[in-house]
């Protein structure tokens, strides 16, 4: 087995997926902050909000800025500074495009996309540990009880993919919809197949809602929304 070479803050890979292209940075252990030759490789923008970071924070805002900018390369569309909502961390990308960050221990990824197409959210969970006393915040009674009729080998990962999705759907949603709304307003489907719902006071706008998923290992998980 030849193991890949781990170079912090490059690209793992990039990739086309249903809603746009999809990118990945290896992220380096630690706090230590971003040396010069890092800060470089950010837009000069990007490398002044970097700054206002500490610790895990600035490593993980500098990993998805350079996650993003692989993704649009691969759509071949013009990239500026991946910026982000005054007082907010919702990104703010160039016009004509959506994208939407998630960060883990070792990774960084981005989803790029034509904004024209709907607006997009990504989340990235799964780290192999089962932390199924989340259940009952993230997920409906019905969303409950769909789980508890699974083999007890199988629950974690439903609970995680609904967490995953509604992550997703929220980072998606927020430019449009603009106020917080917790899990129990989203309902997420796995069988027969996907399909989310969105329940928001009526003054809301109405979105349609598509998500996919790409497993990167048995335990790890990318949820993808795109919302129109
Ligand atoms: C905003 C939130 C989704 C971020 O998730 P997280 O666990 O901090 O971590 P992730 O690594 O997956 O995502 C972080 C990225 O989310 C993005 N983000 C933060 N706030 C956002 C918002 N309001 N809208 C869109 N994207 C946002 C940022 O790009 C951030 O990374 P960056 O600061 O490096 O740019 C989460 O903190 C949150 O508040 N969730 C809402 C809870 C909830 O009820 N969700 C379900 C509703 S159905």
């Amino acid at each position: 087995v030849i193991s890949e070479m781990v170079v912090p803050f490059d690209v793992a890979w990039v990739r086309r997926v249903r809603f746009g292209a999809l990118a990945a940075v290896h992220l380096p252990a630690g706090i230590a902050p971003l040396a010069p030759e890092l800060l470089a490789r950010l837009a000069p923008e990007e490398a002044t909000l970097a700054l206002e970071e500490r610790g895990r924070r600035q490593i993980e805002f500098a990993g998805g800025r350079l996650a993003a900018r692989a993704a649009a390369e691969l759509l071949g569309v013009g990239w500026g500074p991946l910026l982000k909502g005054e007082g907010e961390r919702n990104p703010i990308a160039p016009a004509g495009l959506t994208a939407s960050i998630s960060h883990k221990t070792d990774l960084a990824l981005a989803l790029v996309a034509p904004e024209a197409e709907g607006l997009v959210g990504v989340d990235l969970e799964g780290d192999g540990r089962q932390r199924l006393a989340i259940a009952s915040r993230v997920c409906r009674p019905e969303e409950l009880a769909s789980c508890a009729e699974l083999p007890d080998a199988e629950r974690w990962t439903e609970v995680m993919t609904r967490f995953a999705i509604k992550e997703a759907l929220y980072k998606a949603a927020w430019p449009r919809v603009r106020h917080f709304f917790g899990f129990q307003a989203a309902h997420v489907e796995l069988r027969p197949a996907l399909r989310v719902t969105l329940e928001l006071p009526p003054e809301d706008p109405r979105l349609e809602i598509e998500a996919d998923l790409e497993w990167l290992s048995p335990v790890r998980l990318v949820a993808m929304v795109r919302v129109r």
